[in-house]
């Protein structure tokens, strides 16, 4: 079946009432014919549901969804996609591992690596995403786990994923990749030679920013038994309401994406003209340093692994005098009536954020200025309303601010 097929019908197997719905299975605990099925189905010895924090056939059905959508053999569901990252870590390292980062990461991930993992004895080191020299050379014996985000948050930086991939393989290491951004729609990072695909289903996924959750796709080793083992035992699980909105989500996926790039590549080259604006941070320009990886670009050719810019655009605005990039991002913002000033992305309404003082307000200066988040930055997450009305909605305060020049 073609992806827009599995994304539809994949995982639901209707049950004896004939639903054409997939059914929301709102319970906890599953009820055993006899002593000895309840005794079959806790030792392992027959498969079946036992309680919901280990499965439940809902969220089994957007596992099954997105898994067919990645190309994995399996595929855990989990509360949130921070609880994606840390259950991953607690079912593939050990005391004494190292992970090996793209110094632009979620700012909650370089937190859950660099202060809570820490604690555990799993040390973390960083590079620049896109140096793939730097990442060859950055592995020591101890490293264990590639973990990257292509497109970066906010700066849509790329890293070619086969050649990473095989660096992390020629040293034993297995490669995850963190797809928010793109979504199976988009990028497949596993038929690129990643090992596992991280979500934050919160995002696209569900596309309409109803609720929180996550998912870890890879091997049916690392994914359904060890990244499973600890989402079972510790029970950061997803919720069968959850998992149900992401299943009526993943349906209309292949559309939104492709409408989510189209406006925002159109708002890109808009931005990019404006007087007010100094730079665009968007991987479908032709400019952007990595465009060869994006398949609809003039430039695309075998490398391609990431089939438009998709729907995240970041840019600079030009401050009427120095040391105003703040005020002069904050003004844009404000003068907004449409936009939604939120941090959240991948909803059918158009987010906008300032990352140095929300995403990204966390990190040090130092270490904002060292991945390039500056105090012009604006956020963009293109949402599905018309993109005439999202341009007059931007243009009000940019103007204003090329008035003031
Ligand atoms: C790239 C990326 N990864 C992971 C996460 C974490 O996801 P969640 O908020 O669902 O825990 C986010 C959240 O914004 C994100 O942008």
């Amino acid at each position: 079946m073609k992806l827009a097929t599995r994304a539809i019908r994949t995982g639901h197997q209707r049950t004896g009432e004939g639903e054409h719905c997939e059914p929301i299975f709102a319970t906890s605990s599953f009820v055993f014919a006899s002593a000895a099925e309840a005794a079959a189905r806790f030792s392992g010895a027959q498969p079946g549901n036992i309680y919901s924090r280990f499965t439940n056939p809902t969220v089994r059905a957007f596992e099954q969804r997105l898994a067919a959508l990645e190309g994995g053999e399996a595929c855990v569901a989990t509360a949130s996609g921070m609880a994606a990252i840390l259950a991953t870590c607690m079912g593939l390292l050990q005391a004494g591992d190292r992970i090996l980062a793209a110094r632009s990461l979620f700012g909650s991930t370089t937190m859950l690596f660099d202060k809570y993992l820490a604690r555990f004895g799993i040390a973390t080191d960083y590079v620049p995403l896109s140096d793939l020299d730097a990442w060859a050379a950055a592995i020591r014996p101890e490293t264990k786990l590639l973990f990257a985000e292509t497109p970066s948050n906010p700066l849509t930086e790329l890293v070619a994923i086969r050649p990473l991939s095989e660096i992390a393989h020629a040293h034993g290491c297995l490669l995850a990749i963190d797809n928010c951004f793109c979504t199976p729609a988009l990028q497949r990072p596993l038929e690129q030679g990643a090992d596992l695909v991280i979500h934050s289903a919160t995002k696209y996924l569900d596309g309409q920013g109803r609720c929180v959750g996550g998912a870890v796709v890879g091997p049916a080793k690392q994914v359904g038994e060890d990244v499973f083992g600890v989402v079972r035992t510790a029970g950061p699980s997803l919720s069968p309401f959850n998992a149900w909105l992401f299943l009526k989500g993943l349906e209309t996926l292949h559309l939104r994406m492709h409408a989510h790039a189209a406006s925002a590549l159109t708002l890109a080259r808009w931005l990019e003209a404006h007087p007010a604006v100094a730079r665009v941070y968007y991987p479908g320009l032709p400019d952007h340093p990595q465009h060869h990886l994006i398949a609809d670009g003039a430039s695309a050719g075998a490398q391609a692994q990431q089939r438009t810019g998709g729907g995240i655009i970041a840019f600079e605005v030009t401050a009427p005098q120095p040391n105003w990039a703040r005020k002069a991002a904050w003004s844009v913002i404000d003068a907004t009536q449409l936009l939604s000033i939120t941090a959240n992305l991948g909803d059918t309404k158009t987010t906008i954020t300032h990352p140095a003082t929300t995403t990204h307000g966390r990190l040090s200066a130092e270490a904002r200025a060292e991945v390039g988040i500056g105090e012009g930055l604006i956020r963009l997450a293109v949402g599905l309303e018309d993109v005439a009305d999202i341009q007059d909605d931007l243009a009000r305060g940019l103007d204003a601010l090329e008035d003031r020049r």
